[in-house]
């Protein structure tokens, strides 16, 4: 059985108060929710303060990047180490947004995923096309080259708690959704890939999320397609009632 996950990807907003102030009306609504897992990635200012008011509740912590290297010389950029120092359990590699403006490779994002995992965070790898690839019947050409470029290099044991999400770049922030059968399909690639290259027990427990536009009113149809695990939201996690609202109709009343 795969537990439902709900992550929210704060991306670049929310100063300190208003994180603390979305963080407190998540935790006034879900505080008791256990049918889903909960998780909230602020920015990297943010996430000390955030984890205070999490700790010890259901409601799990994640960043939205690393730097693969452990230390040293390199201005700007936060560790593994430092990310899970913070409190986080979870973190996000290879969102399509730091792919595009921050020149992010398949072999950046490997190495991220390794670094997280050699301190015991779970990365939340993301892949997606662009309209032009989808236009271009490259979908899943794509989909697979990004698996294979970031995953490259893992044993079946390192990839255990790994959880995919898959995010068509044309969905992001554009308020158009995959259809749920869009998403499906490429959900069911990506499983069969992972059973392909590593082993079936793997594929039927990895959870694979759907990002893109998720908002309270879609997720129960995407939620109800097989390969479907969860979502990675944007928008609609900055605001309390649509988060929490995408929360709850992730799963049966
Ligand atoms: P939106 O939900 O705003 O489309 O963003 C999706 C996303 O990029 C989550 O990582």
């Amino acid at each position: 059985m795969r537990v439902p996950l709900i992550v929210g990807n704060w991306k670049m907003y929310k100063i300190m108060n208003e994180a603390v102030e979305l963080v407190n009306e998540i935790k006034r609504e879900l505080l008791d929710f256990r049918k889903a897992e909960i998780v909230v990635c602020p920015p990297v200012t943010n996430l000390s303060s955030v984890y205070e008011l999490l700790m010890e509740t259901n409601i799990g912590l994640g960043a939205q990047n690393l730097y693969w290297e452990k230390e040293g010389a390199f201005t700007g950029e936060v560790s593994a180490l430092m990310i899970k120092d913070c409190g986080c359990e979870y973190v996000i590699i290879g969102h399509s947004e730091r792919r595009k403006y921050f020149s992010e490779s398949d072999e950046n994002v490997n190495k991220k995923i390794k670094a997280s995992l050699e301190v015991g965070l779970v990365p939340i790898m993301c892949v997606g096309e662009t309209l032009e690839e989808r236009e271009a019947t490259k979908t899943i050409e794509v989909i697979k080259q990004q698996l294979v470029g970031g995953l490259k290099g893992f044993s079946l044991q390192d990839l255990g708690n790994l959880v995919i999400a898959y995010e068509p770049v044309w969905a992001i922030g554009t308020g158009k959704t995959a259809t749920p059968t869009q998403a499906q399909e490429i959900h069911k690639v990506i499983r069969e890939w992972i059973l392909e290259n590593f082993s079936s027990e793997l594929s039927s427990n990895m959870r694979i999320l759907y990002g893109g536009s998720v908002t309270p009113e879609n997720i129960r149809e995407l939620m109800r397609q097989e390969d479907i695990d969860g979502a990675l939201v944007g928008g609609a996690s900055l605001k309390s009632a649509s988060f929490v609202g995408i929360v709850k109709n992730s799963v049966d009343e």
